[in-house]
């Protein structure tokens, strides 16, 4: 019998995908979210639910038991009092699990601009992830480093509906690279599979090209039926207010008000030229219609 695959998040965005795709090509797959009900529909197809709390190291140990890889990430945490220690509690448990249980193949989910220790907000703390990873000299790890999700643009969704602007602190022209998270698990799913694994290594996914916020905004508007939809960069009080609004604690708004800065003063970006291996297939026409548009008329 094949040692399994451990993909945590699997409730989440890349998780379920990472492991609906592992399934499906017979792989015996560990399902890792806080509650089994939500595990439910991976388990139905044959996967195995560890419900528990990736923040408990003991747990953790048992899940990576016997692994032959796993896709790790650091869940966004929205509410938490202190960003910083919220990522610094999660990552050290997920390293020292992964360290006792010695397990042989890693995916951890970074992003674009983890080369750097500060200025970039919430990715500071996934620095703080592939820093400490490099002490496990014996485990293949791949450092995922994707771009802006393309599902970030769903946070808008009430601006849209109650202001009928899109808006951040991000300047309207900056191009950042924005990616669907489809194509996030994809690429993971596919580098399990293939076993193309050497020693520690980052790979950057970039998704297909890189784009403004006013030509996303204008490509999501299209999507909704609002083609001149406009996008309005928001002075730092406003785009705090919005954050609260939204549900944000205190401390992660101020994050995300550090990393939109860092993406208007160019910091928060790859460190490698655009290539066939980081660009990945997900345009944002195709993300706006089939995933935005759907979940802008759910919100109606
Ligand atoms: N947004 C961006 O632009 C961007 C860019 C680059 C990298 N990233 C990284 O991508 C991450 C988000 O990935 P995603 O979109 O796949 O996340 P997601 O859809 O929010 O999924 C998070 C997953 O983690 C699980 N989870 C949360 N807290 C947990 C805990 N304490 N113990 C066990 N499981 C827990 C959730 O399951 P339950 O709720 O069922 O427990 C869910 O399955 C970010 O945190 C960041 O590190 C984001």
């Amino acid at each position: 019998m094949k040692s399994p695959f451990v993909v945590c998040g699997a409730t989440g965005n890349i998780g379920s995908r990472i492991a609906e795709i592992l399934l499906a090509a017979g792989e015996p797959v560990r399902i890792v979210g806080r509650e089994r009900v939500r595990l439910g529909p991976l388990a139905a197809k044959g996967a195995e639910p560890w419900p528990g709390d990736i923040g408990d190291t003991a747990f953790l140990g048992k899940v990576f038991s016997g692994a032959r890889g796993a896709f790790i990430l650091i869940p966004p945490k929205y509410d938490a009092s202190d960003i910083r220690e919220y990522q610094d509690r999660i990552g050290a448990s997920l390293v020292s699990a992964l360290s006792k249980s010695r397990v042989p193949r890693i995916v951890a989910l970074s992003s674009v601009g983890a080369h750097l220790a500060e200025g970039t907000g919430p990715i500071v703390g996934l620095h703080g992830l592939e820093t400490r990873l490099t002490a496990l000299k014996d485990a293949e790890i791949v450092y995922l480093r994707p771009a802006y999700f393309m599902e970030n643009h769903l946070w808008s969704i009430p601006l849209i509906r109650t202001r009928g602007v899109n808006g951040s602190l991000t300047r309207p022209d900056v191009p950042l690279p924005m990616i669907a998270t489809e194509d996030i698990a994809d690429a993971t799913a596919h580098l399990f599979l293939e076993g193309k694994f050497h020693g520690h290594a980052v790979r950057y996914l970039l998704g297909p090209r890189d784009l403004t916020m006013s030509e996303a905004t204008r490509i999501l508007g299209e999507a909704i039926g609002k083609p001149g939809l406009r996008y309005v960069q928001f002075p730092e009080e406003e785009a705090r207010k919005a954050m609260a609004e939204a549900g944000m604690s205190g401390s992660v708004a101020e994050a995300m008000l550090e990393m939109q800065r860092g993406f208007n003063t160019g910091i928060v970006r790859p460190t490698r030229e655009r290539s066939e291996e980081s660009t990945t297939p997900t345009t944002l026409e195709w993300f706006s219609k089939s995933v935005f548009a759907r979940a802008y008329r759910a919100a109606a």
